[in-house]
């Protein structure tokens, strides 16, 4: 399915259209089917659309919360993504503690948790061997070497393929991310981008040739919708047509 890329004016349009675009999604599985999935990214462009959940009315019994990748820190550490998350917006709705599936990191083996993350993935979603659940959003932000999750360029993580979640590298220091193939397994994709220094990478991203490894979010191309959702700073240049 082509991308869909979205250049909005300002940091503040951009956080209001992906509030509408994500609750858009949750809605429609939660009329669908009745309960929702949604993986959450980390770093700082999301924290706002975070908030801005928080002041939104949905049933938080049916929506269950995943996170697409987690710093290897402990859960209190300023550093880590579920807790940015909590505090934003998952502590502040009425969202049972059991939808909330925050990825370990207290075992001090980051591939012992990643596995235990994977087989929590499995029960949760029912998935046999070789099969990959289908997440209802998996929400996405891009670094400015052009990673994505904690998918970074040149890693062992890009070539893992048959499992749902690896361990990732920056700087020497692991984290715990979706596997390309788990993301590309999502029924939505969508990106959120802000700011000028994600320029460059963005225009590698979107090359109609460029290597992959060297920009890994070139390697997610979704079964479902991808979505691009840029600000002006991030997207001003950048070649729309999909
Ligand atoms: C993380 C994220 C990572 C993030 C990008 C962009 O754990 O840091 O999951 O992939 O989305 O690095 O980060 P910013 O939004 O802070 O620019």
């Amino acid at each position: 399915m082509p991308k869909i890329v979205e250049v909005l004016p300002d940091k503040e349009s951009l956080i209001q259209r992906s509030l509408t675009l994500v609750m858009e999604k949750l809605q429609a599985a939660l009329d669908a089917r009745g309960h929702c999935t949604i993986a959450l990214s980390g770093g700082s462009t999301p924290k706002p659309l975070y908030e801005q959940l928080a002041t939104q009315s949905l049933p938080w019994d049916k929506v269950q919360v995943f996170w697409g990748d987690e710093r290897y820190v402990p859960a209190d550490h300023a550093d880590n993504n579920a807790r940015m998350a909590r505090q934003a917006w998952l502590d502040l709705v009425p969202m049972p503690p059991a939808n909330i599936h925050p990825m370990p990191t207290d075992g001090a083996d980051p591939a012992a948790d990643a596995q235990r993350y994977e087989g929590h993935l499995r029960e949760f979603f029912h998935t046999q061997p070789g099969e990959f659940p289908t997440l209802d959003v998996v929400l996405l932000g891009i670094g400015d070497d052009g990673h994505t999750a904690s998918l970074f360029p040149h890693t062992q993580a890009l070539q893992v393929c048959d499992r749902l979640i690896t361990v990732g590298e920056k700087d020497g220091q692991p984290r715990l991310t979706f596997t390309v193939p788990l993301i590309n397994q999502a029924a939505c994709v969508v990106f959120i981008v802000s700011d000028a220094s994600k320029r460059p990478a963005l225009t590698q991203v979107f090359a109609p040739i460029a290597d992959n490894e060297s920009y890994p979010s070139r390697l997610i191309q979704p079964q479902g919708e991808l979505y691009w959702l840029l600000d002006a700073a991030a997207g001003l240049e950048l070649n729309q047509k999909g």
